[in-house]
């Protein structure tokens, strides 16, 4: 239904070199993973608005910044306008997500909203209608190099199902330990986009780990 994808999360990059960072593994990839975290929703925080604006002047590929912050509401709509092309968020943190949502693509934006590990696929079926994607985390957000956690695989199927069932259109991501050695699992479940971080930045030739993370993932076959 949806091409494959792979998306490197910058979270493993040498933040010291960014540019030449994305650079790398912009050739090869459609997208590129941003994750801001703000200390609040979770116990780690990375980057936000200057970082955003300066990838923007960097690289032409879609920014996919996925919020990990408490107050989408005050800084996606910010964030898209310093550039980012995409926007997921996690909607239990908000009043009204679904204002949320309408506003960001009013601005231009595609977005999308992420399910935790310990969120079932019903905390967000009323705004699937209304997004682009859905991001089902593979690990507890907040930090990289976690251990994938196969029991979310289950809600990828379970998405995969309730989109044709209500003729949706989001793609389905996931974002957590996607490696080698677990991206077939995913990918067969039916995730279109994989982030991968540690498994591409923490490789010796990035654009080599991207490939093959793709081959597998072409070749579990899935919904995609
Ligand atoms: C975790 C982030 C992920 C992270 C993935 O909270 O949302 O995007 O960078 O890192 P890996 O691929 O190393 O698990
Ligand atoms: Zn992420």
């Amino acid at each position: 239904m949806y091409e494959r994808s792979i998306a490197p999360s910058i979270l493993s990059a040498d933040f010291a070199r960014l540019g030449a960072e994305v650079a790398e593994v912009a050739e090869v990839v459609p997208t590129i993973h941003v994750d801001v975290m703000d200390g609040h929703y979770v116990p780690n925080i990375t980057l936000g608005h200057p970082v955003v604006a300066s990838l923007r002047r960097a690289t032409d590929r879609v920014l996919d910044c996925h919020l990990m912050i408490t107050d989408p509401a005050t800084y996606a709509p910010q964030l898209v306008e310093l550039g980012a092309d995409h926007v997921t968020f996690h909607p239990e943190v908000e009043d009204d997500p679904l204002a949320l949502i309408h506003r960001l693509r009013d601005q231009g934006a595609s977005v999308g909203v992420a399910i935790k590990p310990a969120h079932p696929l019903a905390m967000v079926t009323e705004l699937l209608a209304h997004v682009d994607l859905l991001l089902v985390m593979t690990v507890e957000p907040g930090f990289g190099g976690q251990a994938f956690l196969p029991e979310a695989v289950g809600k990828v199927t379970e998405a995969v199902t309730w989109r044709a069932r209500h003729h949706a259109e989001f793609r389905i991501q996931v974002d957590g330990g996607i490696a080698p050695a677990t991206v077939a699992t995913a990918a067969a479940a039916g995730a279109e986009v994989l982030v991968a971080g540690s498994a591409v930045f923490g490789a010796p030739d990035r654009p080599a780990a991207v490939r093959e993370l793709l081959a597998l993932a072409e070749a579990a076959g899935g919904d995609a």
